[in-house]
C-alpha cells in the first residue's frame, strides 16, 4: 500500500505535520510504503491556464516538481494533504496543488486518476470555533472527491498557533490515530 503524505504547511514540525506524522507511523506499521512530501521544499510555480492538459496532453505541460507530484498522486494508494488555515483559506502552498489538479482531469473533465484511492484532510486553525471555516473545507474536500479520491475523514484541529499544540490535544490525536486506522 503505498501512503503519499502531502503537507501545505511551511513548519516542518507543525500542527499539520504532528498530526500527519502520528498518522503516517500507524500506516508505517501496518506496512505501508509512506512518503512524506512538504510543498514548502518545492519552487512554487501555479497553474498557467495554458490547457495544453486539457486539450494537447494529458499531464500538466510544466515540467516541475508539482507534476512529478501529480503523477504520485496516481500511483498512491492512501492520501494525506493537510494545510493551516492562513487568512481563511488553506495556505498558498496548497492552494497552488489544488489549482494544479486542474489536469488531473481530461478535455470532458472525467478524472485521470483511477478510483479505489482513499484519503484523510487535516486542517488545522488558530480558531477555536471548529464550524468557522468548515464551509471552505468542504469545498477543498469536493475537490479532491473530484478527482475520484474518496475522502474517508477530515480532521480539523482547532484553537492551536504554537507549532505541535494539537500534541496536548488528545481527543484530535486520537482523531488522527483513528483515522489512520481505518484508512
Ligand atoms: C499568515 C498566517 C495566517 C493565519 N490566518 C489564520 C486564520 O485566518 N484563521 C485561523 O484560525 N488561523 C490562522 N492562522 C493560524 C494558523 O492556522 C495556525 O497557527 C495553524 O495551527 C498553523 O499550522 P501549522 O503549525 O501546521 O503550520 C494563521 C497563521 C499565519 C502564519
Amino acid at each position: 500500500m503505498k501512503v503519499l503524505a502531502i503537507s501545505g504547511s511551511p513548519r516542518k514540525q507543525g500542527n499539520t505535520e504532528t498530526l500527519m506524522a502520528r498518522m503516517t507511523e500507524i500506516l508505517e506499521q501496518r506496512g505501508g510504503e509512506v512518503e512524506l512530501v512538504r510543498l514548502n521544499d518545492f519552487p512554487l510555480q501555479g497553474c498557467q491556464a495554458c490547457k495544453y492538459c486539457r486539450t494537447k496532453g494529458d499531464a500538466c505541460v510544466l515540467d516541475d516538481p508539482i507534476s512529478e507530484l501529480l503523477t504520485k498522486l496516481k500511483q498512491a494508494d492512501r492520501i494525506i494533504i493537510g494545510a493551516p488555515n492562513y487568512m481563511g483559506t488553506v495556505s498558498a502552498q496548497l492552494k497552488i496543488l489544488l489549482d494544479r489538479m486542474f489536469s488531473l482531469k481530461d478535455s470532458s473533465r472525467t478524472p485521470r486518476l483511477a478510483p479505489g484511492k482513499k484519503a484523510v484532510l487535516i486542517f488545522s486553525q488558530g480558531n477555536a470555533n471548529q464550524e468557522a471555516y468548515a464551509d471552505y473545507y468542504g469545498s477543498v474536500q469536493k475537490i479532491i472527491e473530484s478527482n475520484n479520491i474518496e475522502v474517508n475523514d477530515t480532521i480539523i484541529a482547532c484553537g492551536v498557533e504554537a507549532p505541535g499544540a494539537v500534541a496536548e490535544k488528545i481527543e484530535i490525536m486520537e482523531q488522527a490515530e483513528q483515522a489512520a486506522a481505518s484508512l
